[in-house]
């Protein structure tokens, strides 16, 4: 069952998506060669709890960081690390805030120092693909219109879609439904109306999107060692069309 939010609601999760957006903005001015993924771990934690709300994935299901922080092939559900990122590598930083019980979540990839034209490249494709996504995300469309749309653009540009992790609908639980698939076929699956609030966050890889998972249980990363790229916004389906509830300008 989706669980359908009043305006007031709405409001509620876009007050922690403020917070979640502003320190993305912090970790953007952060990421440099030398720093380590925990270092931004424990500033995001100290950051999301200076704002008066919690970082909601730490504990979540065991899970033991305030932020997943995953690394060229890591796809995603990095553990943050004491290994200094080094200049072309890229890390995609992705967290969780509740404020007062009402929760927002959104990824952001990153590049350290210079990167390849192939990184920048996938980088630049992955963003473009959740803003396609983004642009289906209207009263009347359904879910499918959303994964093809990002499915076709990845493809079109020579990469894969990662298949075995999806967005989700999101409120006073951190997972709740839809599932909202990244791959797939337009005019299929839910008719999207006014108050549903779900993320989009595809995962987009150079090469093939077969994963493993580490034997940390989480981490799951490109079985080709090709790099991984995630863009994630918390959106609400409005009157006005889709408002972004992490949007970072
Ligand atoms: N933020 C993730 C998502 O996009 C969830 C991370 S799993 C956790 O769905 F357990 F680490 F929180
Ligand atoms: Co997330």
């Amino acid at each position: 069952m989706v669980i359908i939010k009043t305006p007031q609601q709405i409001e509620l999760m876009a007050q922690a998506g403020k917070i979640l957006a502003a320190c993305h903005r912090e970790i953007r001015q952060m990421i440099r060669p030398g720093i380590t993924t925990l270092q931004i771990d424990s500033f995001a934690d100290e950051f999301i709890q200076a704002h008066g709300a919690k970082a909601e994935q730490k504990g979540y299901h065991g899970y033991p960081f305030a932020t997943c922080a995953s690394v060229n092939n890591e796809i995603c559900h990095g553990f943050p690390t004491q290994t200094p990122l080094q200049e072309g590598d890229i890390v995609t930083i992705d967290m969780v805030v509740n404020l007062n019980g009402w929760q927002a979540d959104s990824a952001w990839s990153y590049p350290v120092g210079q990167i390849s034209a192939k990184a920048e490249e996938l980088l630049k494709v992955t963003k473009e693909c959740l803003y396609m996504g983004i642009e289906k995300a209207i009263e009347g469309k359904r879910l499918g219109d959303i994964s093809h749309a990002i499915q076709s653009h990845a493809e079109s540009n020579n990469f894969s879609v990662v298949r075995d992790f999806t967005g989700h609908g999101i409120g006073q639980s951190m997972h709740e439904e839809p599932q909202v698939l990244h791959f797939g076929h337009s005019h299929r699956g839910l008719m999207l109306s006014e108050g549903m609030v779900f993320t989009i966050e595809p995962m987009i890889n150079i090469g093939s999107y077969e994963l493993t998972v580490d034997h940390n249980g989480w981490t799951a990363r490109t079985v080709d060692g090709s790099l991984s790229a995630q863009y994630e916004h918390t959106i609400a389906i409005t009157k006005n069309g889709p408002l972004v509830l992490t949007e970072q300008d």
